[in-house]
């Protein structure tokens, strides 16, 4: 579902005048429908219902309190992959005993923390972490909850930064040797084997690898529940989201009736769920990009047009320090004008922020209705690996939040002053 639409000649997140909220909140803005993350969550846990199903949202998607706190209200559990995140999610109201612990490089500190708050597994990458967290749980007098991360060597097909099932990727341990692993796991002393996880990749567009990944790792979840018990096996998140589309002028509702996933939670369920409900353990899931991609926008305005010979570029307020998923992974957002344009003129430009690199763009050669500055425009599907993935480069404040609700938007984070960017720095005597 996607709640943002053209009304009156206006877009509008839900009930709300987003050219209005705009003026009142400064740009860039990033802003948020919880209808839709209600939504998307609500969907993939009905369509899961047959199982014994726990969702962890991955909180590196997006950890604003408010985000987490909607996920936290309807039962979600939550993964995370640092003691920061861990701190988040526990502000946010979610319970530390729903949360995973995932990455390959959980220091003492973090490891420690999560054991005091009493998580529900940590995901191992290693067998040297294994060793850590056993030894750090016996200084505490604990018994640490563990699953190890099998690597199936399955191919994703997407974009290399975020393709993670393969044996080349730094993550998860062996197929080939995960059950010596999981022996020599077994035997050290402050350890309980919880379950078995894996994630193979990001902005999957098919089903397929998730099939293929499942299928290959199913006898080994067979043996493992056998060995030792196991109680879930986490298929990770990985559910692909559309950033391509196309405006249709003059729809009201333009995104209205356009399936909002690549891969639809119905195709997702029905292809896993004869897979993995013979298991009769718990399925843990992972989701991120899927639960939030769409629930969000980063509102930016056109500072200046620059004609160029060979381009026309627009150049707006937010730049690759807000929103940096162009420059990292040639990522495409939709860019939708806030004032839904009268004409049918179009102009091919580039959309670039203020940031003194050439990576800092948000569109290129881009077929847009034609703007000026002062014009305001949305980047879409922004809501997952927007703002957790913005920095201070160039020191530019981060942009504030806004979460919508039917008519109400509500400021979730402030926006960042020229104060907060030194907070905490010191100029020695
Ligand atoms: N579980 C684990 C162990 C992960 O590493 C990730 C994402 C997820 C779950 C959630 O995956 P999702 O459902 O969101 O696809 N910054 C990149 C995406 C990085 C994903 C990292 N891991 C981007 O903007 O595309």
């Amino acid at each position: 579902m996607h709640s943002f639409h053209y009304k009156n000649g206006s877009l509008h997140c839900e009930d709300v005048d987003l050219d209005a909220l705009a003026t009142e909140y400064g740009t860039p803005l990033y802003v948020y429908s919880s209808a839709t993350i209600l939504d998307h969550y609500r969907r993939l846990a009905a369509e899961l219902s047959d199982l014994d199903c726990l969702i962890c949202f991955a909180t590196k998607a997006n950890s604003n309190l408010s985000v987490l706190n909607l996920l936290a209200k309807e039962g979600a559990g939550f993964d995370i992959v640092s003691g920061g995140e861990l701190f988040r999610v526990e502000t946010a109201g979610g319970a530390p005993g729903r949360c995973t612990f995932a990455g390959v490089g959980k220091t003492r500190a973090e490891i420690r923390q999560a054991l005091e708050k009493g998580i529900y597994s940590f995901n191992v990458e290693s067998e040297a972490e294994a060793a850590q967290i056993s030894q750090i749980a016996g200084e505490m007098g604990r018994v640490a909850p563990v699953a190890l991360r099998v690597n199936p060597n399955v191919d994703a097909k997407t974009h290399k930064y975020i393709s993670t099932g393969k044996s080349e990727n730094k993550f998860g341990i062996d197929f080939a040797s995960i059950l010596d692993a999981y022996a020599r796991t077994a035997a050290l002393p402050h350890l309980k084997i919880r379950g078995l996880q894996m994630h193979i990749g990001s902005q999957l567009t098919s089903v397929e690898p998730f099939v293929e990944a499942v299928t290959k790792v199913l006898p080994l979840v067979e043996t493992l529940k056998s060995l030792y018990g196991i109680e879930f096996f986490s298929i990770g998140g990985g559910i692909g989201i559309v950033y391509h589309d196309s405006l249709a002028s003059g729809d009201q509702a333009w995104w209205s009736g356009h399936e909002d996933t690549t891969l639809s939670f119905a195709e997702y369920a029905s292809r896993l769920l004869p897979l993995l409900k013979p298991l009769d353990l718990r399925i843990v899931l992972e989701p991120g990009r899927v639960m939030v991609g769409n629930a969000g926008a980063l509102i930016t305005e056109v500072l200046y047009e620059k004609r160029g010979t060979e381009k026309t570029f627009q150049i707006v307020d937010a730049a690759m320090n807000d929103l940096i998923r162009p420059a990292l992974y040639e990522g495409y957002h939709e860019v939708a004008p806030l004032r839904e344009p009268t004409s049918d003129r179009i102009e091919i430009v580039d959309i670039v922020g203020p940031v003194c690199e050439s990576g800092d763009f948000f569109a290129q050669n881009r077929s847009v209705s034609e703007l000026c500055a002062g014009d305001r425009i949305a980047l879409l599907s922004t809501g997952a690996y927007g703002f957790t993935m913005a920095s201070n480069y160039n020191s530019r404040p981060l942009p504030a939040e806004i979460l919508v609700s039917g008519d109400q938007a509500k400021v979730v984070r402030k926006r960042q002053t020229h104060r907060d960017l030194i907070a905490g720095e010191l100029i020695p005597d």
